[in-house]
């Protein structure tokens, strides 16, 4: 039952019910691979706009309206990357997250971008005790067969609500545009969907398609089976924000483990980024204080000031 106190805990932080948290073990190394303390180096700005920030104005406009998405006309988000051409949009913001795919010609790519949501929610997605690890869905993902891979459980159900009209709008969007790149994108609940869908479409496409995926918030989405499937497929980027716990959760002690590929913003500056080789590094947000958590920090501004929230969004 510790898992409801830790969970429970983090969303009342922070306030003076967060202090029998503290004393609990934050780490654990029962499941997982041990400390990763491995040193971080600095990522400057240049190379976040040259690898990241396409994803990240993607994602923001993931917030906004299946309408304005397919007319692209849903204000600042939209403006900020123009000439895409929507290929498919779903969800109902409600269990289903909005998500659409389009074509993105000057990458000679195609998108597909997960809707995030806010901090209450993704909690209250957390919190849910009903909601463990549970075995990945190996009839949808073959090649993960006799890993004992698990996943979050309600992670994987938003996920399998639209998996089956993503894959195959990404099947279409290939043939019908010839691209040979597929970038997955995503915040959040999001980002734990994008996890998924990006692993999916990797096991799915010709190996001559390179499948890339880019998430901001990310929380643990599965065990250490999982992270390290992901790692040896996929492979994921995944941008966390200075004192947002959203990274932290679920808990190690639970047996949820992150892949590699974090790239943290250390201070509010905007200006300050550093790359966390392995695993749950702990120079990163795994070791975030949890005195110190701010869940403004889990929208942002992560970098260029983008923000992931609707309040962007003409409607
Ligand atoms: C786990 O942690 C303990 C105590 O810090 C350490 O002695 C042990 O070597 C660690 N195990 C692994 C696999 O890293
Ligand atoms: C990473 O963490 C270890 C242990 O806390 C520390 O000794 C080391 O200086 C840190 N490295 C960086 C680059 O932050
Ligand atoms: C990064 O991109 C933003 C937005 O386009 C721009 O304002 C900023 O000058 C760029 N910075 C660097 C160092 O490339
Ligand atoms: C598992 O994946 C298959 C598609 O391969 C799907 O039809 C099925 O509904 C999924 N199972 C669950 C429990 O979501
Ligand atoms: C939390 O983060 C936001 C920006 O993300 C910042 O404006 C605010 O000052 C921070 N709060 C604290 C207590 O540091
Ligand atoms: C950053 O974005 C916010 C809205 O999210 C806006 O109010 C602010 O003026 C922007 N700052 C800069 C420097 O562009």
């Amino acid at each position: 039952m510790l898992g409801p106190i830790l969970l429970l805990s983090l969303q009342l932080l922070p306030t003076a019910l967060s202090l029998p948290l503290l004393s609990l073990p934050r780490y654990s190394n029962s499941t997982g691979r041990g400390d990763n303390t491995a040193a971080t180096t600095p990522v400057s700005l240049a190379t976040l706009n040259s690898t990241l920030l396409r994803a990240a104005q993607l994602t923001r406009v993931a917030f906004c309206s299946s309408e304005s998405i397919i007319a692209w006309t849903c204000g600042v988000p939209c403006d900020s990357v123009m000439d895409i051409t929507v290929l498919q949009s779903g969800g109902n913001d409600g269990t289903v997250p909005l998500y659409y795919i389009a074509h993105d010609p000057d990458e000679k790519s195609l998108v597909v971008a997960h809707e995030g949501s806010n901090f209450a929610k993704i909690t209250s997605i957390l919190n849910d005790v009903e909601l463990g690890l549970v075995p990945l869905n190996a009839s949808r993902f073959p090649q993960s067969a006799g890993q004992n891979i698990k996943v979050h459980s309600g992670f994987q159900q938003t996920f399998e609500r639209t998996a089956d009209k993503l894959l195959a709008g990404v099947m279409a969007g290939l043939a019908s545009t010839g691209v040979k790149k597929v970038l997955v994108t995503g915040h959040s609940l999001g980002a734990a969907v994008a996890t998924m869908t990006g692993a999916m479409i990797k096991d799915a496409v010709d190996p001559s398609v390179a499948v890339s995926l880019i998430v901001f918030g990310l929380p643990r989405g599965g065990n250490q089976a999982w992270a390290d499937f992901l790692d040896s497929g996929v492979g994921v980027t995944y941008m966390t924000n200075q004192n947002d716990p959203v990274p932290t959760v679920p808990p190690e002690l639970l047996g949820f483990h992150h892949p590699t590929g974090e790239i943290h913003s250390v201070d509010a500056t905007q200006s300050n980024f550093i790359a966390c080789p392995g695993q749950d590094n702990e120079n990163c947000s795994t070791g975030n204080s949890l005195l110190a958590v701010n869940e403004t920090n889990h929208d942002g501004p992560y970098f260029d000031n983008i923000t992931f929230r609707r309040g962007q969004c003409v409607q």
